[in-house]
């Protein structure tokens, strides 16, 4: 079985020792830095814009999964992509969310226009059937198994279920989108979650409040399957 990608979020870092944070992403064994971009509307919290993602992208090596939870988000996707997310050096992703997007289609193709991977971002009360018809403008699907706005928040069991309804969904129409899934992640459900389907994992709490964040990294990594729970 291929190791998931790992993409820690910095939404649980320390955002006074943030270059520090980046580093250590930097050396560990994570995969993608996750950034968590939040505006107080399409999300009842706020979390940073655009300058925090610039100096997040000057520390780090590794490419930025940029996860939009704002409304109308084409209209910030030039910016993120300036800001890192389309370092050409680490190409990275913009996710928007189809709740938030009117004309879906057209802001994956703008993303993929700026050098980025696009990806979608479902709501947990979101069915994955409503990705059918963008099926070949994007890159990356983006499961919330919480619901957006917080850290710390616990796991969805029914996140599985689409999951793998999700897997069926590209499988049967020979597209290979990876899977991606964001909250309440952690070493309880690292197995039932790739089991499922699941390429790439965000961690924030799992990771940054962890004893010690790398061994946390390389637990998700590199899970043992025998402690699988649903
Ligand atoms: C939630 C964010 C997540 C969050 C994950 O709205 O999209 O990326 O930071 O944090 P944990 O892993 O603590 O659930
Ligand atoms: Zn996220």
């Amino acid at each position: 079985m291929t190791p998931p990608l790992i993409a820690p979020s910095i939404l649980a870092a320390d955002f006074a020792n943030l270059q520090r944070d980046v580093e250590f992403l930097n050396q560990s064994e994570a995969d993608w830095i996750h950034v968590d971009v939040m505006d107080g509307m399409f999300v009842p919290n706020i979390s940073f814009g655009i300058p925090v993602c610039e100096a997040v992208n000057r520390h780090a090596t590794k490419p930025l999964d940029v996860h939009l939870m704002i409304v109308q988000p084409e209209r910030y996707i030039e910016a993120f992509a300036k800001a890192g997310a389309a370092n050409p050096d680490r190409p990275g992703t913009i996710t928007v969310h189809l709740e938030a997007c009117t004309h879906l289609h057209r802001t994956l193709t703008q993303i993929r226009e700026t050098g980025c991977r696009a990806g979608v971002a479902l709501n947990p009360h979101s069915p994955v059937e409503l990705l059918a018809d963008v099926l070949d403008e994007m890159d990356q699907v983006l499961i919330m198994s919480v619901n957006p706005g917080f850290g710390g928040q616990s796991f969805i069991p029914h996140t599985l279920q689409k999951i793998r309804k999700l897997r069926q969904l590209l499988a049967g129409s020979g597209h290979t989108a990876l899977i991606e899934v964001d909250g309440g992640v952690g070493n309880d459900n690292v197995a039932a979650l790739v089991e499922a389907g699941a390429d790439v994992l965000v961690a924030g709490s799992s990771v940054f409040k962890a004893a010690h964040p790398s061994e946390a990294i390389h637990q998700l990594k590199f899970f043992n399957p025998a402690l699988r729970q649903a």
